[in-house]
């Protein structure tokens, strides 16, 4: 296929807890577009580190880990070597640990064809760090979507009470802001607003204004 018969891309990054997967599995829902949740990889490359006793900082094992992970997105689960890790995935250390592994150019090298395998007809809708700047830097739309780090320490609180979940706000919002600090520092792929990306603030917005305001960019930019 050449670049101008590849399937459709929305990319849309952000920080932690900003909102930006629910937004994007909606938009993807409303077209009919795939899903990629590109988090979710670095998480469960660092819960298969943690199986098999490698240390997130230990990038020279981390790779070979990465490029051979078994790993099966199915509905609402995610397998690891035919087991459900779900939970550990989405857990606060699977987050931490996720963005650990993340700062290793050979673990995001060995993620890089897995993640562009989604790009299927009739399209994908990709949510990250990077999917605009690194993955998909030819994304028809590209969004950075964002909230003040108050804003989603609490969301990310309820929705771990919601899940039956420990969580203590003061805590979450100091790691929400270490993990901000080492997703935008990092030498590799950092987190950072490209010039092209379209800023959505979603502090004062629910989430179906958000929804809202990413398809009609979609609709106004698919016909320029
Ligand atoms: O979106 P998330 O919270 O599930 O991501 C977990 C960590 O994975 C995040 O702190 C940094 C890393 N990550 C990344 O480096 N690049 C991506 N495209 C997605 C996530």
């Amino acid at each position: 296929m050449t670049a101008g018969t590849l399937p459709p891309v929305i990319a849309i990054d952000g920080p932690s807890a900003s909102g930006k997967g629910t937004v994007a599995q909606r938009v993807a829902t409303a077209l009919g577009y795939h899903y990629l949740d590109s988090g979710a990889l670095y998480r469960v490359v660092a819960v298969a580190a943690k199986q098999s006793g490698i240390a997130w900082n230990d990038g020279a094992a981390l790779a070979p880990l990465a490029a051979a992970l078994d790993v099966r997105f199915n509905s609402d689960e995610i397998y690891l070597n035919q087991s459900v890790v779900t939970n550990s995935v989405r857990s606060e250390d699977g987050g931490i640990g996720a963005s650990q592994v993340a700062v290793w150019p050979a673990v995001r090298a060995a993620l890089l064809d897995r993640q562009r395998a989604f790009r299927q007809a009739p399209g994908l809708v990709a949510d990250g760090r990077d999917m605009g700047s690194a993955v998909f830097p030819d994304a028809r739309l590209k969004i950075y979507l964002t909230a003040d780090a108050e804003t989603r320490a609490e969301r990310r609180y309820k929705q771990l009470i919601g899940k039956g979940m420990d969580a203590n706000m003061a805590a979450l919002l100091q790691e929400l802001r270490a993990r901000d600090e080492r997703d935008s520092q990092r030498a590799a792929a950092p987190l950072k607003k490209t010039d092209d990306a379209r800023l959505l603030d979603t502090t004062h917005l629910s989430i179906d204004a958000a929804v809202e305001a990413v398809l009609a960019r979609y609709k106004a930019v698919t016909q320029l």
